[in-house]
């Protein structure tokens, strides 16, 4: 069954969603929308489709199914709970939003209407992270002990002033990459019963804004999780989650994407070591650039999007994933500022 969608937002990240759309056939996108008029033209012409002055009446179309809302995180719940109640279902961009009290609502809104709400957590469709999740889960590390895991870079590198603007983002590294991180410690290790933290903001200072957010994360069963996202790694950007189990270790990175993997058939035992390279993916990275991984990770995500909406299981970020996270942040810096 084709799925048509709109999309609201169409700066960065809007377009590389709208150059997934190529590839995914029964996934069709029918409208635009964004406040600057000439994106949403530009957009509207390069993929023959519709485009809305105002994204109100974007989400009233009756030939839309699905919505995309990727625009600055201080308008997700706005325009995701109106998507909602229009009977649309919604993948919103991350941070789903900027508190528990707007994820909350727009998971209630999901709810009441029976759609699917699903969180742009598209890092878990990288391959370096699928491989990692088709390891843990046949066992090649054993059981799982703890996950390590750190994201960073410079503020200085920042694409958009709003990204250090507490109003809008709710709060710094922890809502801006370390999200992802927070997703992905939590979809390994499973859900997080206690979470201790500290968040510092000693360099940059942006109000309200850590630049560094540090969070030890417990699971029921015991499974530890620690994370840590950076606005001050001085160069380059750096994303690493590393696995550890009973028999080995599993360490996941992207930009580039590498995995390694290093285990044994008993605790103790002789270790051995395999490194995952990813031709493709580092053929193409180099050629064109990290954006290429980056379309075919939202390639897997909006595939699965459907699937979801079938009633199919996948590796989707739902809203409460997305909910989860903010909980976890919130905590970290209520823990710790
Ligand atoms: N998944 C990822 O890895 C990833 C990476 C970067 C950013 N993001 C997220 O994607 C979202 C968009 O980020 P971006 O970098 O593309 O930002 P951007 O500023 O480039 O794009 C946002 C767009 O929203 C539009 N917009 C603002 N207000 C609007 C309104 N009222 N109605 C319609 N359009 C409006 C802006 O004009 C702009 O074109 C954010 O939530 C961000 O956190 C996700």
């Amino acid at each position: 069954m084709e799925l048509r969608f709109g999309l609201i937002g169409c700066g960065g990240i809007g377009a590389l969603r709208a150059q997934a759309f190529a590839q995914l056939p029964s996934h069709r996108l029918v409208a635009v929308s964004d406040a600057i008029g000439s994106r949403a033209a530009t957009m509207g012409a390069t993929y023959r489709c519709q485009v809305e002055a105002e994204w109100r009446a974007l989400v009233r179309r009756r030939d839309v199914d699905a919505v995309i809302v990727s625009t600055p995180p201080s308008l997700h719940a706005e325009m995701t709970i109106e998507a909602l109640e229009n009977g649309k279902h919604v993948l919103c961009e991350k941070p789903l939003a900027r508190t528990l009290e707007e994820c909350t609502r727009m998971n209630r809104a999901a709810e009441r209407g029976g759609r699917v709400l699903a969180t742009g957590f598209n890092y878990r469709f990288y391959p370096s992270m699928l491989k990692a999740r088709e390891l843990l889960d046949v066992g090649t590390i054993g059981e799982l002990t703890h996950v390590r895991s750190y994201a960073g870079y410079t503020a200085k590198d920042h694409n958009h002033e709003w990204l250090h603007d507490a109003e809008v983002m709710g709060g710094g590294a922890l809502r801006d990459n370390g999200i992802h991180l927070l997703d992905l410690t939590r979809y390994f290790m499973g859900e997080v019963a206690e979470v201790k933290g500290y968040a510092s903001n000693t360099v940059w200072k942006f109000r309200g804004c850590e630049d560094n957010g540090f969070g030890l994360l417990r699971s029921p069963t015991g499974v530890i999780g620690t994370v840590q996202a950076s606005w001050t790694e001085w160069r380059g950007y750096q994303f690493l989650v590393e696995l550890y189990g009973t028999r080995g270790c599993i360490r996941a990175w992207c930009f580039p994407t590498l995995l390694q993997l290093i285990h044994s058939n008993q605790v103790g035992g002789p270790a051995k070591k395999k490194t995952y390279f990813f031709p493709k993916v580092f053929f193409f990275e180099h050629l064109r650039s990290y954006r290429w991984v980056v379309v075919q990770s939202f390639v897997e995500e909006m595939a699965a999007f459907g699937v979801a909406i079938g009633g199919g299981a996948t590796h989707l970020a739902t809203g409460y994933d997305g909910l989860e996270t903010i909980r976890i942040a919130e905590a970290i810096c209520r823990d710790g500022r």
